[in-house]
């Protein structure tokens, strides 16, 4: 996914070196996402074109400077300093304010290449530049109007037409006269207006120095705001709105797509709205409401109204930004799980006592319990492998509260318009809290009256303000886009969650008592299973060179089939499939052979025997068998020991997928260099796209 970020210094003097490093910084923070081209702009000097002492108003200062190059953030930095060094641009030249805009490209639209990075251009003067985050879906049309406009474009995105838009607004606007008679909103305004798709934006321009402005509909923006001389400050508290208007104080302000690019500047940020047009000027934060779809049903063009807002604190450790001794954040994250796994299920679980039960307290649900009780049924809406972990919690839910729960994948019930009713429960899970699928759905179920329950990771997130109630996972910042340690929070939280609402049920006390002391012990038995990390290493090493590998699950541990070879494919970019063991008769058998390696999940459960049935025919066929058993059973599913056995620690049924995962979650990966040679332009991490958001 593409990343955004910009920083605004406001009467605080820094050097073009130092705004250089603050924007090549920001784009490292975002460079996990996985991107192919960067790009940003800084100010060119305060020179001003046709104007002899240097400050005439009338005149137009120098184009913004724009560098942009294919491939990482080094090569983008090692190409702005070459240029610069062949030019007289001094890096020590001081600016009391400056706004520098920057962006990490994932291509969409047209081969990663610099014409196509951005910031994209009006033109050759650089009258408006625009990072982007999203896809424009209305681009052609827009396009063919301005071309017969007279416009040409260098690019194959669908962000260009957006500066070349504000630059005919602009234009349009002055026509006839030459002062600057229309703001820099009211420019963007109006440009949003003709906007359709999802995007989050921020413009710059040569005719408004010193300014931005951010909106957003659909992808994430944040604006972090620091006060330099805060003891002397505004007198107001941060969460007061009056903060964000200009007191004179030095400050900076930064826009960005993801609080890690924030944190190491400041924790006050405002989470910046869909409709929301924010303005940096002169050291203040001008908030606008903008909603286009209104103006349009009424047949006409609303007016943005002011808003204030407040800032809130960004609950998030510089630390959890870096990877530690660890070589990339993934395989951080998955050492990190037993204490994830502890801070999600903190203050949640209830010991009871000599006379009162355990049970689970839920702050975020718990007012809404009886209404989820009496659902007609539960509905888990999800993608990639936060659909994965709903899959593996559905089990348990089911049997703790008898209602029927069905399983969503975001981007087909948006396909199908499948039925949602007033009286269903639609949980929406969600790492991030930002996936536009996830957050399309959540539209949708709002629309059809659902109560609607959001699990993420993300406090403050789309998902978690616009859903009736949720939990938060609290997994903390999970970084590797691979999603680990957030999948086995995810589903102790719906473990929980099934707790909960299987609260008012005598008849599964002692059921619910036993998951509740597994869950106690769940982080050992993680610390434990973590242990076999060499093992894990020895047999990717062994499958790296295969083409392709199947993961039989069923039961508890279907999930963890499609979640292991999502895994797979994601890290070790082999082809990988997770197959329902039931299923194996109807079809996948006639894939065995001698060659294709295959997993079989046969931890102890219900499902055992059926499992054990499975390894039988499979060994029939001669097949190539990996088996992961409990503890101590390796003779029950290996008979004869003809087979490959993964022997991991033994825990309550429902919660045995967040043990079993923890083998398959990131070794492929870790052990091949061939592999991180695959892996684009990320020497800082092992980041790539995965489709998400
Ligand atoms: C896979 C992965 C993705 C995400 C999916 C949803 O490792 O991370 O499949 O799970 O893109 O993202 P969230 O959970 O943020 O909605």
């Amino acid at each position: 996914m593409c990343g955004i970020f910009a920083y605004l210094n406001y009467n605080v003097a820094r050097e073009r070196r130092y705004i250089l490093e603050v924007l090549f910084n920001g784009l490292r923070r975002l460079e996990y996402r996985g991107y192919d081209s960067a790009g940003i702009s800084v100010d060119s000097s305060y020179f001003y074109v046709g104007c002899e002492d240097h400050c005439g108003n009338s005149c137009k200062p120098l184009p913004p400077l724009v560098f942009r190059q294919e491939g990482n953030i080094d090569s983008l930095v090692r190409s702005v300093y070459e240029e610069v060094a062949t030019t007289d641009l001094n890096l020590e030249e001081s600016f009391p304010i400056h706004a520098g805009i920057a962006h990490t490209r994932w291509a969409t639209h047209g081969e990663p290449a610099p014409r196509n990075s951005h910031p994209q251009s009006s033109g050759s003067e650089n009258d408006f530049l625009v990072v982007h985050n999203g896809v424009i879906t209305n681009y052609e049309v827009l396009k063919e109007t301005l071309v017969r406009h007279g416009f040409t474009f260098e690019s194959e995105t669908d962000t260009e037409v957006i500066p070349k838009l504000a630059k005919f607004v602009f234009d349009k606007a002055n026509e006839g006269e030459g002062d600057q008679t229309v703001t820099f909103s009211q420019v963007v305004i109006e440009v949003m207006r003709h906007l359709e798709g999802a995007y989050a934006l921020i413009f710059k321009s040569r005719h408004y120095p010193n300014e931005l402005i951010a909106c957003k509909r659909g992808s994430p923006l944040l604006l972090g705001v620091k006060e330099l001389n805060e003891d002397k400050g505004t007198g107001a508290s941060f969460h007061d709105v009056k903060f964000l208007t200009n007191s004179g104080q030095p400050k900076e302000l930064f826009f960005s797509s993801d609080a890690q690019a924030l944190v190491e500047h400041t924790k006050k940020v405002l989470v910046i709205e869909d409709g929301e047009v924010v303005h940096l000027k002169d050291g203040d934060v001008t908030i606008l409401k903008f909603d286009n779809d209104k103006g349009k049903s009424k047949g006409g063009h609303t007016r943005p109204a002011s808003v204030q807002r407040a800032l809130s604190v960004l609950e998030m450790e510089v630390e959890q930004i870096n990877k530690g001794k660890y070589e990339h954040y993934m395989q951080k994250e998955i050492h990190e799980q037993p204490e994830s796994l502890t801070t999600t299920m903190r203050g949640r679980l209830i010991r009871g006592g000599s006379c009162k039960a355990k049970s689970v307290l839920l702050g975020g649900i718990k007012d809404h319990l009886k209404t989820i009780r009496r659902s007609r049924r539960i509905v888990f809406i999800g993608c990639g492998t936060s659909y994965n972990a709903a899959l593996a919690s559905r089990p348990i839910l089911e049997e703790l509260c008898g209602i029927p729960v069905t399983m969503e994948i975001a981007s087909d019930l948006l396909d199908r318009l499948g039925p949602i009713y007033r009286e269903d429960t639609v949980v929406f899970v969600s790492q991030s809290g930002e996936t536009a699928d996830t957050l399309l759905a959540l539209e949708y179920a709002l629309e059809n009256g659902a109560l609607c329950v959001g699990i993420t990771n993300t406090v403050g997130s789309a998902i978690a303000r616009n859903t009736h109630c949720g939990v938060h996972i609290n997994a903390g910042c999970e970084i590797g886009v691979a999603s680990t340690k957030a999948y086995t929070s995810q589903i102790v939280v719906m473990v929980m969650l099934a707790l909960a609402i299987g609260d008012d049920t005598i008849s599964n006390q002692t059921r619910r008592e036993s998951i509740i002391d597994g869950l106690f012990e769940l982080p050992s038995k993680v610390r434990e299973v973590l242990k076999l990390d060499q093992e894990m290493k020895d047999l990717a090493k062994e499958l790296m060179s295969e083409q392709s590998l199947l993961v039989f699950g069923r039961g508890y541990n279907y999930a963890t089939a499609l979640e292991g070879a999502l895994k797979v494919k994601e890290v070790a970019l082999m082809h990988s499939e997770g197959i329902l063991a039931g299923e194996m008769k109807h079809g996948p058998l006639a894939l065995v052979d001698e060659n294709l390696p295959i997993v079989v999940i046969a931890t102890h459960d219900a499902c055992f025997s059926k499992q054990q049935s499975v390894i039988q025919q499979l060994h029939a066929r001669k097949g190539r068998l990996i088996v992961m058993c409990s503890k101590g059973e390796a003779s029950l599913v290996c008979p004869g020991g003809s087979c490959r056995v993964i022997e991991v620690p033994q825990v309550v049924d429902c919660i045995q997928p967040v043990v079993n995962i923890v083998p398959l979650q990131g070794h492929f990966l870790k052990t091949s260099g061939d592999l991180r040679k695959k892996i684009k332009h990320s020497d800082e991490s092992e980041s790539r796209e995965c489709g998400r958001k």
